[in-house]
C-alpha cells in the first residue's frame, strides 16, 4: 500500500514530462548560448518553453526568467525589486505577511537585517487570511515592494491577490506573489491577478525538481541577484537547465489543460476527507479557510497528538502525509503559519496536512478514513493522561 498524500511537498514527474525532457539530456545537449547548430537546437527548446509558459500566464516571453527553484524565484523577486526600487526612488520598506514560505520571510528578514530595509509584516486572521484593507493602510511612497503569497502551503488558504494587486497598481508599487502552490491548481493570469512578479517551481506541478521561473512584468525595477553572463536578458546569470525547463513547460501545459476537471475531482475527495475526519477524529480541527482553500488541500490540528507520531504511524500504514511544511518539519519547530493564525502551541504541534493529487482515488480516501481515527486513538491511548 502506498498512498501519496503529500502533493504540496512535491509531485511525481509525469511520464510525458520525462519523455519531453529526454532528448535534451541526450542529442540536444548544446549550450543554448552557443552560436553553432548544436547550441541553437538547445536554444530552440528554451524558446519554445518560454513561449508556452508565457502564453499560459498571459505574459510576454521576455517577462519569463528561468530559475533554479521556487526559493530562488522568491529571492530574486524580493531582493531584485527591493534593491532596484531603492536605487530608483529611495523607497525602503518591504511589506509582507507572517504566513509566507520561509523563502520569502527569511529573505525579507535578511534584507532588513543586512541591507537596511524596513519590514512590515501584516497580521492575518484565524484562517490565515489577509484583509486587503490592511495592505492598503500601509501603502505609501516608502514601500519598495509588497509580497503576498497566492495560496498557503501549510493550510491551503487562497489569498485575495487580485484585490491586493489592484491596490498596489494604483500607487505604482511593485507587487510580488509566491504562486508556488497555486500554479497548476488555480487560474493564473498575470493581468487578472495584477501582479508584477510571480514565483513558481516545476516540482509542484509534476515537473522535475531544481527548476522554476519568475514572471517579471516589463518595466518593473529589477537588479539581478545572480551576476555573471548575460543569460536570461542579464537578469539571471548561469547556463540554463535546458532539460528541466523543457520539462517544466510540458508539465505546466498538461496541468493547465487538465486543471479544471482535475481540481473538481480532487475537491470532492478533499471535502470527504475534511468532513469525515472532523466527524470521526475527536479533537480534530480544520486549519486554514474552509471556503477559500486549494481544492487538493486538507489540513488539521489534532488535539493531544504530536504530529511526528501520527506521521510515522500513517507511514507504517502506507500513507505518506505531512505535518505542514516539508521544509520545516525536520526542524521540529512550531509552525510559524499556525502561530501567526493564533493556533495555541498545544494544538500546533499536532498539525496534519493531506494534500491530494493525480494518483489519489476514492478507494484510497476510504482507506485513510478507516486508518486515521484508529491511529489517533492508539496514540492517545499511549500518551500519559494530562492532569
Ligand atoms: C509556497 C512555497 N513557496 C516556495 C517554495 C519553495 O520552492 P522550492 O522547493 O522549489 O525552492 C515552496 C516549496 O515548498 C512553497 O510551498
Amino acid at each position: 500500500m502506498n498512498i501519496y498524500l503529500d502533493h504540496s511537498a512535491t509531485t511525481p514527474v509525469r511520464a510525458e514530462v520525462v519523455e519531453a525532457m529526454l532528448p535534451y539530456l541526450g542529442e540536444f545537449y548544446g549550450n543554448p548560448s552557443s552560436i553553432h547548430r548544436t547550441g541553437r537546437k538547445a536554444h530552440a527548446g528554451l524558446d519554445a518553453a518560454r513561449r508556452t509558459i508565457a502564453q499560459i500566464l498571459g505574459a510576454k516571453t521576455g517577462e519569463i526568467i528561468f530559475t533554479g527553484c521556487g526559493s530562488e524565484s522568491d529571492n530574486a523577486a524580493l531582493r531584485g525589486i527591493a534593491l532596484a526600487r531603492r536605487e530608483q526612488s529611495g523607497a525602503n520598506r518591504i511589506v509582507t505577511t507572517p504566513v509566507e514560505h520561509k523563502a520569502v520571510l527569511e529573505t525579507a528578514i535578511d534584507l532588513r537585517d543586512h541591507y537596511g530595509f524596513e519590514l512590515t509584516i501584516l497580521p492575518v486572521d484565524g484562517d490565515g487570511q489577509l484583509d486587503p484593507t490592511a495592505v492598503e493602510a500601509v501603502l505609501d511612497d516608502d514601500v519598495a515592494v509588497v509580497s503576498v503569497m497566492h495560496a498557503n502551503n501549510e493550510v491551503g488558504t487562497i489569498l485575495p491577490i487580485g484585490e491586493i494587486g489592484a491596490l498596489c497598481r494604483v500607487r505604482r508599487i511593485p507587487f510580488h506573489t509566491d504562486a508556488v502552490q497555486a500554479v497548476g491548481r488555480l487560474p493564473i493570469h498575470v493581468d487578472e491577478l495584477q501582479v508584477d512578479a510571480l514565483s513558481a517551481t516545476a516540482h509542484k506541478f509534476y515537473g522535475p525538481k531544481g527548476v522554476g521561473f519568475l514572471y517579471l512584468r516589463q518595466g518593473t525595477p529589477f537588479h539581478s541577484v545572480l551576476t555573471g553572463g548575460s543569460h536570461e536578458n542579464s537578469r539571471r546569470a548561469g547556463t540554463e537547465n535546458v532539460p528541466g525547463i523543457v520539462a517544466m513547460a510540458k508539465a505546466l501545459a498538461l496541468a493547465e489543460a487538465e486543471r479544471e476537471a482535475e481540481m473538481a475531482r480532487l475537491q470532492i475527495l478533499r471535502d470527504r476527507l475534511i468532513g469525515d475526519i472532523l466527524k470521526a477524529v475527536d479533537g480534530a480541527q480544520l486549519t486554514g479557510s474552509p471556503n477559500h482553500r486549494l481544492a487538493n488541500h486538507a489540513s488539521f490540528v489534532v488535539d493531544g497528538v504530536e504530529a511526528e507520531g501520527m506521521l510515522i504511524a500513517l507511514d507504517l500504514a502506507g500513507i505518506a502525509a505531512s505535518s505542514g511544511s516539508a521544509c520545516t518539519s525536520a526542524a521540529q519547530q512550531p509552525s510559524h503559519v499556525l502561530e501567526a493564525m493564533g493556533v495555541p502551541s498545544r494544538l500546533a504541534v499536532g498539525g496534519l496536512r493531506l494534500s491530494l493529487g493525480r494518483s489519489n482515488t476514492p478507494e484510497q480516501i476510504d482507506y485513510v478514513l478507516e486508518k486515521l481515527p484508529r491511529i489517533v486513538a492508539q496514540i492517545r491511548g499511549m500518551m500519559p493522561v494530562a492532569l
